[in-house]
């Protein structure tokens, strides 16, 4: 073993799964975020936890509402994410922009993004600062899976420089020795 930056440690975390955190304002207009520093954080009950920067509009939002929907984008949602990911709800539609699509929730206020792999309603239970980002932790109140969709995304190392092509399936992964 042998000490390094921290920069050269964290990048073997890649490939990081993709999540969208999905939320609404006061007024219904959905905004999605994607993530990665995103885990379960209980078993039972069932709850989830999400890092967020304080000057993302997901911040913003998550911290005046009560709940926010995680959603696992599928493969052919690569694109949308991307955009969803280099854009700012404070200054677009993003459900405009791209061809995501909403579909109310069961339980909560946030919508759900059609054909997700999975979709998690979670009904805020705390908040925690934790330096430049807040841990959002939410108990998943209902549960959903595209009929259509299996396959997960992956965020590799790449994607700054190559946009959409920066996530990969597993597949994809497997295929290439460079991620
Ligand atoms: C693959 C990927 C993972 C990301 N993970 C996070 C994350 O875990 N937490 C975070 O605050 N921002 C994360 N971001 C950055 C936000 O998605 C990005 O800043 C977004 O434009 C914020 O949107 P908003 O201002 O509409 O909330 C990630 C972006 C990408 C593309």
């Amino acid at each position: 073993m042998k000490q390094v930056e921290p920069r050269t440690a964290t990048g073997r975390k890649h490939p990081s799964r993709i999540f969208q955190v999905v939320t609404a304002d006061k007024d219904g207009r959905p905004n999605a975020m994607p993530a990665s520093w995103c885990t379960f954080s209980s078993a039972e009950p069932i709850m989830m936890a999400v890092s967020v920067a304080s000057d993302r509009y997901t911040h913003k939002l998550m911290g005046a509402a009560d709940d926010f929907v995680l959603s696992f984008p599928n493969k052919e949602q690569k694109e949308a994410v991307s955009y969803c990911g280099r854009n700012s709800g404070k200054n677009v539609d993003k459900f405009e922009e791209t061809d995501l699509e909403t579909i109310p929730a069961d339980e909560v206020n946030s919508p759900l993004i059609e054909d997700s792999v999975a979709c998690f309603e979670c009904k805020k239970s705390d908040s925690i600062e934790t330096g430049d980002h807040t841990l959002f932790v939410g108990e998943v109140v209902a549960t959903h899976v595209s009929e259509r969709f299996t396959e997960k995304i992956y965020t590799t190392k790449g994607w700054h420089e190559k946009g959409a092509k920066g996530f990969k399936t597993i597949a994809e992964i497997n295929d290439h020795e460079e991620v």
